[in-house]
């Protein structure tokens, strides 16, 4: 899905990351760092919560230079403010109750005019997906993609680019100046 969708429909929506300072926000293993890899970053970091996986993508091979950090999103304080071109997210923000405070670091942490690339399903699939596979996602964020787009707009992001691929959306945000 991160290969053959997610990444290419990215690209598709604007995602350059040559030369930019790049953060994907639930690296998990590491795969997503292969794909952004091939844009050539100035520099990227890959965060995620879960220690077992960043062991897992600090193992993984072929990433000189990419660094992986255990860390909850909605608490980056360990990134200056406006210190990131670019942020990425494959799929992560339904997997947080903290969703709200992760768009606002997100915003925190670009560079004015820098862009937030997510791709998330709506809750509603969420929910079906959670009673038909007894998956177990956060009620809490349960969101709607209207919801979704609401917070962006009133967290200082313009929404500069959308597909909607049903159940997901995918976005290209930018942080407004100012
Ligand atoms: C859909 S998975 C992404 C998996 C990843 N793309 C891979 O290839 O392994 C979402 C990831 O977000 C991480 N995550 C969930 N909540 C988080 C949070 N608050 N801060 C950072 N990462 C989080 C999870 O641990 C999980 O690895």
């Amino acid at each position: 899905m991160q290969r053959w969708v997610e990444f290419p429909l990215f690209c598709r929506l604007g995602l350059k990351g040559e030369g930019q300072d790049v953060l994907e926000i639930g690296c998990g293993s590491g795969y997503g760092a292969v794909l952004l890899g091939r844009l050539r970053p100035g520099s990227y970091v890959g965060i995620d919560l879960m220690p077992e996986q960043i062991e897992l993508a600090r193992a993984r091979p072929g990433l000189p230079g990419a660094e992986f950090l255990v860390m909850d999103a909605a608490d980056m304080g360990r990134f200056p403010e406006a210190s990131k071109d670019c942020i990425v997210m494959f799929g992560m923000l339904h997997h947080t109750r903290k969703w709200r405070e992760v768009l606002r670091e997100c915003h925190r942490v670009l560079r004015p005019g820098g862009t937030l690339f997510l791709e998330e399903p709506g809750g509603k699939a969420v929910r079906l997906w959670d009673k038909l596979f007894q998956w177990d996602h956060p009620a809490e964020a349960s969101f709607g993609l209207a919801e979704l787009e609401d917070q962006l707009r009133g967290g200082g992001f313009k929404i500069v680019k959308r597909l909607r691929l049903f159940p997901f959306g995918l976005y290209c945000a930018e942080k407004v100046p100012g």
